[in-house]
């Protein structure tokens, strides 16, 4: 039985985030951040929802008279399926993150790639000279995202290196300036770091408890910058390897609140601005 889902009360604007496991998530956190910054009357909620109940839950936050929801790991392709309509982001990548119940319609879209470039434009004022080539680690569901950031972005040239091969060559298939490189193969891995402007880990590799990623970054350019989408730890190791080397990097808990701001528009109406005390928050 899932609670909460009652019809309006007091026209308190309501959206959620639908994951298995979800306890994990910071967005009920960020939006409620915002929500008592804005000084709006919403509420954001985590529900717990295992795969075999996603539809139902979806259609019953519509039926509730939710503005919306986030959808998190592991329901990003499958919600796609039930979506009324998708932007253009969302179709390519094939996984929506932000859904929108406009007239009983149910809107999805991807703001996980243009909430990845807009943190790297945050931190760097404009991510354009770094984009000439691009090295991502792994091709998972993150990496494909951000790919098709970069690709929007205006990307040169893009390398992809994953442990599995085939499935780096299945996302280059469908960029073009995509190419695939297997984690084993260390003579094409310097290479490509050589002449790297942006190293991207998207693998959960370096997360707490989980081995860090093992790169010779000695032979990135020193212009290169160097981030990582894992965010717990804050400093993962590759970044921490990247910045003893003198190497500009950017941690992934901006992508995390930049992906949250198209969502948070549409449903509470005001446009958040990320700032330091919202960073501040979501460390403690
Ligand atoms: P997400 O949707 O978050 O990207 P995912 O689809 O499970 O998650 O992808 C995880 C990525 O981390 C994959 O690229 C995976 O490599 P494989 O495609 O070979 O599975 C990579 N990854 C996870 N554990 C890894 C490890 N121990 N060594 C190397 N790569 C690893």
């Amino acid at each position: 039985m899932i609670t909460g889902l009652e019809k309006n009360k007091n026209n308190l604007l309501r959206a959620a985030v639908l994951g298995d496991p979800v306890a994990q998530s910071l967005s009920p956190k960020l939006h409620g951040f915002w929500l008592k910054h804005y000084q709006i009357h919403g509420e954001y909620t985590a529900i717990h929802t295992p795969p075999a109940s996603l539809r139902d839950t979806l259609f019953r936050l519509r039926d509730a008279g939710f503005r919306g929801c986030n959808i998190t790991v592991p329901h990003k392709e499958q919600a796609l399926t039930w979506m009324d309509a998708v932007d253009a982001s969302a179709a390519r990548i094939g996984a929506v993150n932000t859904v929108r119940f406009v007239d009983g319609r149910m809107l999805g879209s991807n703001s996980d790639a243009p909430g990845f470039i807009a943190n790297l434009t945050a931190a760097t004022g404009d991510v354009t000279p770094f984009l000439h080539h691009a090295v991502v680690i792994g091709a998972g569901g993150a990496a494909r995202a951000v790919v098709d950031g970069l690709v929007e972005a205006g990307a040169e040239r893009i390398t992809l290196i994953n442990r599995t091969l085939t499935k780096a060559e299945t996302i280059a298939a469908h960029y073009a300036p995509c190419g695939a490189v297997a984690l084993e193969d260390d003579t094409e891995i310097r290479k490509a770091l050589a002449s790297a402007g942006l190293l991207v880990n998207t693998t959960t590799l370096g997360m707490q408890g989980i081995e860090p990623l093992a790169l010779p970054l000695e032979y990135l350019p020193m212009h290169a910058l160097v981030t990582d989408i894992v965010y717990k730890p804050l400093i993962t190791p590759l970044l921490q390897q990247a910045a003893a080397r003198g190497l500009r990097t950017v941690d992934g808990l901006g992508m995390l609140i930049h992906q949250a701001v198209p969502g948070f528009a549409a449903w509470f109406g005001v446009t958040p601005v990320p700032d330091e005390a919202l960073r501040a928050w979501l460390l403690t």
